[in-house]
């Protein structure tokens, strides 16, 4: 297929063209760079930097299969201090994107979503038919998207998925994760490991958890770049279908340090500091329709896996 990738320079979106690439699709990446990197764009795409609202309707005007829309801005606390910068530059651009798919019958659109669209659970692990009540404005406009193209599919036949990501993390290769501002946890506490920070800050260790500290799901980046591939054979024309990324298990802050610790062979000092607001304790996903409708299986759910995968990366890019 011919598909535009928004947000391709970044880390889920690089490893994500990186993939359609290894089988055989041909991609166009378009990112303004306000987060990415030119040199995380995988070779072999044909790479635009522009803005994204004002590109779109030009390059699907050339005719594309479908698009993977990536680019976002994406950090939680960032989007409680500026919410302006997150209704402008993820709902307004992303419905400057669904016109130029409209206007030029792209047919198919796959979507980054989030966890952050349920806010605190009232199950867990959640499935899709959570109610979706975000406590915070990155997950309020991604869910304000997810409606738009659910609009949008219902309207004019467009055939979309939208993958809510629980916690990404590990790298595919050459392509990982490097925010110039780190918030996540797993790339602060490879910091540590690298010397580069004096130690992890676990936020808060009173949550209702078996140990105290916050319960996520982490999955590996190549496994969620794999179900975007299954999303795109599966969109339907007219269908909005939504799917959870997960593996299903929770891992405590601890239990990730831990794994980091015997992953990286440093001590790695952590402290316990007050918890961040916004956090629930508890993030698990409930996978199944998407094991179900899009065959996907993950095959990299080892938490070791995940952090050793992440640290070759690391390694990697500090060696230069
Ligand atoms: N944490 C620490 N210390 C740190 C960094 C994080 O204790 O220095 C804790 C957080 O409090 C949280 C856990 O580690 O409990 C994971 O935090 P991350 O920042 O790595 O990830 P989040 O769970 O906050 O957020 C991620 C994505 C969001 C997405 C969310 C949905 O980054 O974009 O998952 O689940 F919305």
């Amino acid at each position: 297929m011919k598909l535009l990738v928004t947000g391709g320079a970044g880390y889920v979106g690089s490893v994500c063209a990186a993939r359609l690439l290894e089988n055989g699709h041909e991609v166009t990446v378009v990112d303004d760079l306000s987060t990415g990197h030119a040199d995380a764009v995988p070779p072999g795409s044909t790479f635009v930097q522009a803005d994204i609202a004002e590109a779109a309707g030009d390059l699907l005007a050339d005719g594309y299969d479908g698009v993977l829309h990536f680019a976002a801005k994406s950090l939680v606390g960032e989007s409680m201090q500026d919410p302006h910068k997150y209704w402008q530059g993820n709902v307004l651009t992303s419905l400057r994107l669904l016109e130029a798919v409209r206007e030029h019958g792209t047919p198919r659109l796959v979507f980054s979503s989030t966890a952050a669209t349920y806010g605190e659970p009232d199950t867990v692990p959640i499935p899709e038919t959570a109610p979706a009540r975000p406590t915070n404005t990155y997950g309020a406009t991604k869910l304000a998207i997810d409606h738009a193209i659910s609009s949008y599919a219902t309207a004019h036949g467009l055939g979309a998925v939208s993958l809510r990501y629980f916690n990404v993390a590990g790298a595919h290769g050459a392509f990982g994760e490097r925010h110039t501002v780190e918030t996540h946890l797993i790339p602060i506490v490879l910091q540590v490991a690298l010397d580069q920070r004096e130690q992890v800050q676990m936020y808060g260790d009173d949550w209702p958890t078996e140990d105290g500290t916050c319960v996520r799901d982490y999955i590996h980046v190549t496994d969620l770049a794999d179900a975007h591939l299954l999303a795109l054979d599966n969109a339907r024309p007219g269908e909005h279908r939504i799917y959870n990324l997960g593996n299903g298990t929770g891992f405590s802050v601890q239990q990730v340090i831990e794994t980091c610790r015997a992953v990286t062979g440093h001590p790695i000092p952590a402290a316990v500091a007050p918890r961040r607001a916004g956090d629930p304790a508890t993030l698990v996903a409930a996978s199944d329709r998407a094991r179900e409708e899009l065959s996907w299986k993950p095959k990299l759910a080892d938490l070791s896996t995940i952090v050793r995968d992440a640290w070759d990366f690391t390694r990697a890019r500090q060696q230069g």
